[in-house]
């Protein structure tokens, strides 16, 4: 048993991460007068939403006619008719909402000439039922709408009085016996202290998994913490299988260049320079979903239509659009792709390739955040004093495929959500938890085996194998083969996670053992990824299957969840949630209007 001295902190409710949602349920539960503490292994405003780039979308109506049921049904559809149609509905409504309390929050939005919040197209977003023209429905602080809502959300939370524990690394969960979590186990990492956060409510809000795979557009600290924590407590993970692909991450460096490049007039050329995405989807074209834009750009590629000298790319041009537009709502690109591209955009396309963006899957929640661990007769039971929100959640508001710009308000009306459903189930006169000492002490024993772990695979090699796996295998296009080889091969990846070696023994600073604690984070998340594709047989949003071309809704409309224990994985399917929150004849969206239907844009 390792020993280790701890100081111990109590909080009514406790948030892991300070991206947009962690950030958006700190301030929401500190403004409810709640004692409330983040915790982050970054400074909060060098987490990744800080690289959220294109915008959030809500339905604002300032450039044009827009309604929450023609969001709603965008985002449906988007999902590929995964996603739970309550958390769909509770996304769109609230959306609008949410932005203009950003707005009154003190977030710099770009303006209309009247002064309205300045709002542009993306992709998979239109009017009228996907019938009519895209809409500008993605409201944007030129492109860098997530770093204005992250320093303007860190600056009210301090002004709430939350507490933050800056670069604090969580460790794992303190989970009773009954299975009620009671908050976390966390190592600071300037000074190797390790605290102890004891909480009657703990949120997740750690950010996706990208990082599992070799070239993304996700920071290095996306390592799914959360996921990693959750399967080691025993509770599963859902929908793992889709990851999305953003269609314009710059070629070899793999840094985003935001979809809103396209929504303000870009498109993408093929080696012949033909604008081919007319061809795929000829209503919204380079505006349709992004899987699908990534999947032709894929295509154009395998069929020899690719440019460059090795034709393993695709351009984006810009270059016809008035400088002053480049200037006044892309800034941040053009100095991207200066910087990593050397390409001055006024005058060169920009060479792209469909990078790994974004984790539709997650934590299981429902839309109040609450961690969902299904039993025998409830598929929607919920795990007493745990949430996860953010892209480390699965609400499931995305489904198999998240539209551009669901993301940042994904973030903030489900952070607040949370904060809000906190608000009602903490008792904050109540006594915080008696902790688990048992569940404290394998935290702890863990914690000293990977920093002791004396094998023959340092860290960043075990790490290569993974990334490298998960690419090759869980990619775009996905077969059978592909799949079995990649389940086979991230078993054998994993299974070597016994034989680490970690050189640094210190406690101070220590990135080697980081490192090694977040690829032990990353890895069930890879797993349970690989082998929740590999079962699924069917074409669904980000989980293209060449075996199975089409969407089966008879046998796959249904959420799986993965249970990972070591280098093994269990399976099992909860259903999604088909009715809304509104019945039409309560104002509701009509049931026909979101039936299952073929996905063409
Ligand atoms: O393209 C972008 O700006 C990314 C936005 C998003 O993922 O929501």
């Amino acid at each position: 048993m390792a020993a280790y001295d701890y100081e111990t902190h109590v909080y009514d409710a406790i948030v892991v991460g300070a991206g947009g949602s962690g950030l958006r349920a700190t301030l929401g539960l500190a403004e409810q007068g709640l004692r409330t503490a983040c915790i982050t292994k970054v400074f909060p405003t060098r987490s990744h939403t800080v690289a959220a780039q294109g915008g959030i979308a809500a339905s604002l109506s300032n450039m044009g006619p827009d309604h929450w049921q023609w969001h709603m049904y965008d985002t449906v559809k988007g999902s590929d008719w995964l996603g739970d149609m309550d958390a769909m509905e509770y996304l769109v409504r609230e959306a609008p909402k949410a932005v203009y309390e950003l707005e009154h929050y003190g977030v710099p939005f770009s303006r209309t000439e009247e002064g309205k919040i300045y709002q542009r197209p993306f992709g998979g977003h239109t009017t009228e039922f996907g019938e009519g023209p895209p809409v500008q429905r993605t409201c944007a602080a030129a492109d860098r709408t997530g770093h204005a809502i992250l320093h303007t959300l860190y600056g009210q939370s301090l002004k709430q009085q939350a507490e933050f524990y800056i670069e604090y690394f969580a460790i794992d969960l303190i989970m009773s016996d009954d299975g009620q979590c009671q908050g976390v186990l966390a190592w600071k990492l300037d000074d190797g202290t390790l605290h102890v956060f004891n909480a009657k409510m703990t949120v997740l809000a750690t950010g996706g998994y990208g990082r599992a795979f070799f070239s993304a557009t996700s920071a290095h600290t996306c390592t799914g913490d959360g996921g990693g924590m959750v399967a080691r407590a025993g509770l599963p993970l859902q929908d793992m299988e889709f990851v999305q692909f953003h269609p314009t991450g710059i070629y070899g460096a793999g840094c985003l260049i935001t979809e809103g490049a396209r929504g303000e007039g870009g498109y993408l050329t093929n080696s012949e320079g033909e604008r081919f995405m007319e061809r795929y989807a000829p209503t919204y074209k380079d505006l349709a979903s992004r899987d699908v834009v990534s999947r032709c750009m894929t295509l154009e590629i395998r069929e020899g239509r690719g440019v460059g000298p090795n034709k393993d790319h695709i351009h984006l041009h810009l270059n016809h659009l008035p400088k002053e537009t480049l200037d006044l709502r892309l800034p941040g690109i053009s100095e991207s792709a200066r910087i990593f591209a050397g390409v001055d955009l006024t005058k060169e396309p920009i060479p792209v390739l469909p990078t790994v963006h974004y984790n539709m899957g997650g934590i299981p929640t429902n839309f109040w955040g609450e961690v969902i661990n299904p039993t025998a007769d409830n598929p929607d039971a919920v795990v007493p004093g745990l949430m996860a929100v953010g892209e480390a959640g699965c609400a499931s508001v995305h489904g198999a495929n998240r539209l551009g710009s669901n993301s940042l308000i994904d973030l903030v009306v489900l952070g607040r959500a949370a904060a809000l459903r906190a608000g009602k189930v903490v008792d904050h006169e109540a006594p915080n938890p008696e902790l688990n000492m048992a569940s404290l002490q394998k935290a702890l024993d863990r914690f000293d085996a990977m920093r002791h772990a004396d094998g023959g695979t340092p860290t960043a090699e075990l790490r290569l194998e993974m990334q490298r796996t998960m690419q090759a295998d869980a990619a775009v296009f996905r077969t059978d083969k592909t799949l079995a080889e990649g389940v086979e091969k991230m078993e054998q990846v994993a299974g070597k996670m016994g034989d680490l070696k970690v050189t640094d023994r210190s406690l101070i600073w220590n990135s080697d053992l980081m490192e090694t604690l977040e690829l032990a984070n990353l890895m069930p998340n890879a797993l349970a990824t690989m082998v929740s594709a590999e079962a699924r047989k069917e074409s669904r949003g980000a989980h293209a299957q060449e075996d199975y071309p089409d969407r089966d809704d008879k046998n796959w409309r249904k959420h799986s969840l993965a249970w990972v224990d070591g280098a093994k994985v269990r399976l099992d399917y909860r259903p999604v949630h088909l009715d809304p929150l509104t019945k039409e004849e309560d104002g509701g969206i009509a049931l026909k209007k979101i039936a299952p239907k073929a996905r063409v844009y």
